[in-house]
């Protein structure tokens, strides 16, 4: 009879307590996951922001990787008649006219040692099938990139400003002057509106590229400030690939059939080592080549600009990248772009990075700090809730018993197995310890 009363109180007991702390506890694991959320968003921002800075050491490391996607004319429906992304003003020779020898095969086999690139060397591989040789572009549809360069000079803002009878201070010469470089740099991470981006290129490339820019722009002292990378075959490849190639051949698909090239179609680039060989892709490339073409195949001139600027070794690189990269059907959101992004607007502007650098890691701190204060708070607060609930609890039931000269309960709060403590208890210890004390003391009393 005693002995199922005591277990009916016991139940009510744990029933009760743990109606407590379910609530305490639910609203602690109710508070953390919330916590949890906020920092899923904050961390990555933080860690972000370290790989920022750690990208902007001297080790610039070059990573290779496939062309993929549709191509930057397929990306803008624009059709290839309509366009001068891309075309040169040359085109190759007609079926009739005998191709000249090319070095490529015999003399000039391809090699692997690295090469030295001049800011005008990247401007040629990345801009020049687009902008043209003096960056004039071809207006209304590719912009000419002279007043955007000239714009990041403080000395030519100010002259134009006194040519037109202004007055400009030297500072606000040097802010306009910076936010130019920032969208100018901007432009070159994420692309324009119709210009595709150049996330590809790492900071010592950019580098030696705005220098380039700066001398075409004829911005004063641009001469002296030139600088050169060291780059491989195959990055020399994947840069020729990516800004030019791409913006007319799509990176994988079916190899058309010369009836449908007749009607239009370009060979995706991972077609073209099928369809011709080293010699085969450096000549179309550099000189132009009669293709076959139509239901009834024949040779004719094709449509395909030629690339007199780029070098035989050059268009070999391209072959090889592509054996070595077999291009790729679908295009992945590089996850490291938005960082080396930061990382390059960094470059060019050592300074204000600095500043930002430092204010970035003060701002991750603070949520840091703020984030972990906060829990601590939350959980201190939530197993307190759980610990005056259990000493009411057992306090009651003591006197429950106590009325009917009952024994005392074992303490089941102290209980390591009790699963309502553990909920809380892993959190912080410290508390509880305290607590603990306090509520045997008072059970006890
Ligand atoms: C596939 C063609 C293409 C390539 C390659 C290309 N651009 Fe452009 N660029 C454009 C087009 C189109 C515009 C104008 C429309 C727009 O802003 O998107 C433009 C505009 C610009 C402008 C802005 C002009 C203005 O008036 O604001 C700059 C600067 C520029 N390009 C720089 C570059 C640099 C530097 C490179 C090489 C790294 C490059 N572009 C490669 C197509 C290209
Ligand atoms: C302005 C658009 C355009 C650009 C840019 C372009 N191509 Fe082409 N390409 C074509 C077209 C169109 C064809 C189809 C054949 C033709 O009309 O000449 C073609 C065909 C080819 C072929 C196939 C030749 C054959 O015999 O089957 C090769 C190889 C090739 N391109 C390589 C390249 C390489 C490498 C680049 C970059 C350096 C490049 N193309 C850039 C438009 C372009």
């Amino acid at each position: 009879m005693l002995g199922s009363r005591r277990s009916d109180l016991t139940a009510e007991f744990v029933n009760q307590s743990g109606n407590a702390s379910e609530r305490a506890c639910g609203w602690v694991a109710w508070l953390t996951a919330l916590m949890s959320l906020v920092s899923a968003v904050l961390l990555p921002a933080s860690s972000a922001a370290v790989a920022d800075h750690a990208h902007n050491g001297p080790n610039n490391q070059v990573s290779i990787t496939s062309v993929e996607g549709e191509s930057w004319l397929n990306h803008l429906h624009r059709d290839f008649g309509d366009t001068s992304m891309g075309k040169t003003g040359r085109l190759g020779p007609g079926p009739d006219e005998p191709a000249a020898d090319l070095h490529a095969e015999s003399t000039q086999p391809f090699s692997h040692s690295p090469v030295t690139l001049h800011g005008q060397d990247l401007y040629r591989l990345n801009c020049r099938g687009c902008h043209g040789e003096f960056g004039q572009g071809a207006p209304p549809e590719i912009a000419s990139l002279i007043n955007p360069v000239r714009a990041t000079s403080s000395r030519l803002i100010m002259q134009r400003v006194k040519a037109s009878g202004m007055e400009m201070s030297r500072k606000q010469a040097d802010e306009l002057a910076q936010q130019s470089m920032a969208s100018l740099l901007q432009r070159l991470h994420q692309g324009g509106q119709d210009m595709p981006s150049f996330s590809q290129l790492n900071d010592d490339e950019i580098r030696a590229l705005l220098a380039y820019l700066k001398q075409l722009a004829g911005v004063p002292g641009a001469e002296r400030e030139q600088i050169t990378v060291r780059e491989s075959p195959e990055r020399v490849g994947e840069l020729i690939t990516k800004a030019t190639c791409h913006t007319c051949h799509t990176a994988a698909g079916l190899n058309p059939t010369s009836k449908q090239l007749m009607e239009g179609a370009i060979p995706p680039l991972s077609t073209l080592t099928a369809r011709t060989n080293m010699s085969g892709l450096v000549r179309k490339v550099t000189q132009g080549a009669a293709v076959t073409m139509g239901a009834q195949p024949m040779l004719a001139a094709g449509r395909m600009p030629v690339f007199d600027y780029l070098s035989e070794s050059e268009a070999a690189d391209v072959y090889d990248y592509l054996m070595r990269y077999p291009p790729r059907q679908t295009s992945v959101v590089d996850p490291t772009g938005a960082a080396s992004t930061d990382a390059a607007l960094a470059a060019a502007n050592q300074a204000a990075s600095t500043q930002r650098a430092s204010a970035d890691q003060k701002a991750v701190m603070i949520v840091a700090w703020t984030s972990g204060l906060f829990i601590a708070i939350v959980l201190t607060a939530g197993v307190r809730i759980t610990f005056k609930e259990f000493a009411r609890l057992s306090a009651e039931s003591d006197a429950a018993f106590a009325a009917n000269g009952a024994a005392r309960f074992p303490t089941h709060a102290t209980d390591p197995a009790e699963p309502e403590l553990a909920c809380v208890s892993a959190a912080d210890e410290e508390p509880q310890e305290g607590e603990a004390a306090d509520w045997k003391r008072r059970a006890s009393a």
